[in-house]
């Protein structure tokens, strides 16, 4: 054996793969109600194509890597590369939008942000990620803190114990080359942003913590109208099974305060009663949040809340007990003006604003998890919203691990989202191709959604790709597992040019039906007949044709036309029109409104 040999031999015995004293644990409820240091901000990074920051000449994983942050010590040592010599860019974002070489990049790219910090006893320290596309290793201190996939939800490290006083440093391995058994799969109709695309912080919490909490307006109380009280759940779990905690749970505006005690699992549960009249219910006319004060022991912790009952009554879909029509819009997770991927308050609140002049009372966050501001923008807004997991086209239906990072990827987002009010709709997949092995899988996630929230709709993007004398049915296996049967057509554009006053609609199923996509392309600015594809007058005709076919639909409850303002995406590479964007949007990539807006303003106008 070479001496190179011995030595990484004797330290891969010393170095486990987490170390110890690092961990993922789960996500933390509410993580803007802690005390947190942010790390956003410029962050050096290495391009690494070949990955030798982390793999060795013979593709085993190397103990002298990149995480280490080495710095030669004797002036014969060779350390072949130096992140504080590195460019920066500002995180959160992509790389694609921030260093022009990495526009189409897919591949490794290593971050280095160093930070002060002062560990505490009394605390620990939880070191959380927005969100990292796709897939991502971090250090801190040159010691492992975890490893995780999937590009866009959030997770947290407990990296209280490789924190030291002073100068520490956290090191990311992002890698967002595709893979078969990915989630998303190999291809996609968006842009594969690379990076740590949302918010990094160190956010202090107590040794134990209300790790997360659950506040509902129940159902039952509707039947009965007039009755005089309202109950609303409540529970909550620490971060440990400790019996004896004092939790308390404090709605000042309702006058509404319980305190209960943990049990043996660290829980608790009760049921608050409110009058009726008092409390006012979250709706899209009046998105009333209260103020929630909840206390752990000596700890306190913020959140607003909105109150409200979503269901559905055969092909009806009722909001706080009345039948609603979901005048919608899909929205991918870019930035309102160019490309990019949006992380803000500010990112959000244009675009939303976009939709709300559209006339929406409702978005759908396609095709995964949007970022935190922009479901409490929406919130805040009186935005309804239908939240998806990017289980996108082929899926590795057979592949267990794909299944397991599909209901993981299921858990983060509504472990993150369950307590805000506009959030309706969970998706669990998108256009999939039928087969026994795909209804396997969907129907299992479809039943694990169920066991981890019950108050909330079910549903997912099916498809409805071909009609025979004009006549489209609607026949999915998933029918059984979804509370609200939704599909893609796109009559007009892929299929059927012209012919939407012909078509007749045949959806078996007696629940309510929403249109989950359609539209067609059309580049701001470009003019002429309304049958000359690219025209503004041909994606406006189509709207035309279309929403009229829809107002013969039997039990359409609403619609999500694809979609608010055109993205960028790979596979849209024509010329002088396309130019690596889907025109398929109302607005232009920079704001500018479409002929077909106006025809969607007035038919919501109608609704
Ligand atoms: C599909 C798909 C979208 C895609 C759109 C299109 O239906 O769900 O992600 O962008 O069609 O073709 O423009």
């Amino acid at each position: 054996m070479t001496k190179k040999q011995i030595i990484t031999m004797i330290a891969g015995l010393l170095m486990p793969l987490v170390t110890m004293g690092a961990e993922q644990v789960p996500l933390l409820q509410n993580v803007q109600a802690y005390e947190s240091m942010s790390l956003n901000g410029d962050w050096n990074y290495i391009v690494d194509v070949q990955e030798e920051g982390y793999y060795d000449y013979r593709m085993n994983p190397t103990h002298w890597g990149f995480f280490l942050n080495a710095k030669p010590q004797r002036p014969e040592d060779l350390i072949e590369y130096d992140f504080d010599k590195s460019p920066t860019m500002k995180i959160p974002s992509d790389w694609n939008t921030q260093d022009e070489q990495l526009f189409f990049y897919e591949g490794t790219v290593w971050f280095k942000r160093s930070f002060q910090a002062m560990p505490m006893d009394d605390c620990r320290t939880l070191l959380y990620f927005g969100a990292v596309n796709y897939d991502c290793h971090v250090w801190v201190n040159g010691k492992r803190a975890g490893h995780h996939v999937g590009g866009f939800t959030p997770f947290n490290f407990d990296v209280s114990d490789l924190l030291k006083e002073g100068e520490n440093t956290v090191i990311v391995k992002v890698d967002n080359k595709r893979h078969a058994e990915d989630v998303p799969t190999q291809i996609f109709d968006w842009w594969n942003y690379g990076g740590i695309t949302r918010d990094v912080m160190l956010v202090k919490v107590t040794p134990v913590y209300l790790e997360d909490y659950s506040l509902q307006l129940l159902r039952s109380n509707l039947q009965g109208s007039g009755s005089k009280y309202r109950e609303i759940s409540f529970s909550a779990r620490l971060n440990k099974k400790e019996s004896g905690h004092q939790v308390c749970v404090y709605i000042p505006e309702l006058k509404l305060e319980q305190q209960l005690t943990t049990d043996a699992e660290g829980t608790v549960r009760a049921t608050l009663k409110v009058s009726s009249k008092k409390l006012t219910l979250w709706s899209p006319e009046n998105p009333k949040l209260y103020d929630v004060r909840l206390s752990l022991d000596t700890s306190t912790y913020a959140d607003q809340i909105g109150f409200r009952t979503i269901e559905t009554r055969d092909k009806e879909i009722l909001l706080n007990g009345q039948p609603i029509f979901l005048k919608g819009i899909c929205m991918h997770e870019e930035k309102p003006n160019g490309g990019g991927r949006a992380n803000s308050t500010d990112d959000a609140r244009t675009l939303l604003s976009w939709a709300k002049e559209l006339g929406c009372n409702f978005v759908r966050l396609a095709h995964y998890p949007h970022n935190e501001y922009m479901v409490r923008e929406a919130e805040r807004m009186g935005i309804l919203v239908w939240s998806e997991i990017p289980v996108y086209w082929t899926i590795a239906w057979t592949n267990p691990k794909t299944l397991e990072n599909a209901k993981q990827q299921l858990t983060d987002m509504i472990a993150r989202d369950h307590n805000r009010a506009n959030i309706i709709i969970w998706s669990i997949a998108n256009e999939t191709p039928h087969s026994k092995e795909r209804d396997a899988f969907l129907g299992s996630l479809a039943q694990y959604a169920r066991t981890l929230d019950n108050t909330r709709l079910i549903s997912m993007a099916m498809e409805v790709t071909g009609a025979s004398n004009y006549v489209n049915r609607l026949n999915d296996n998933m029918n059984q597992y979804v509370d609200v049967v939704s599909f893609n057509q796109y009559v007009g554009w892929y299929r059927d040019v012209n012919d939407a006053p012909k078509m007749r609609w045949e959806i078996p199923y007696n629940k309510p039906v929403i249109i989950s996509e359609f539209g067609g392309g059309a580049r701001y600015g470009y003019h002429g007949a309304k049958n000359l594809r690219w025209t503004e007058e041909f994606q406006e005709n189509l709207y035309i044709e279309n929403l009229a076919m829809l107002d013969k639909i039997d039990g359409l409850a609403g619609t999500t036309p694809w979609i608010l303002k055109d993205f960028r995406s790979p596979r849209r590479v024509l010329p002088g029109i396309q130019d690596y964007y889907n025109r398929k949007g109302l607005f232009s990539d920079k704001g500018e409104k479409k002929r077909a807006f106006y025809v969607l303003k007035k038919w919501y106008e109608t609704k």
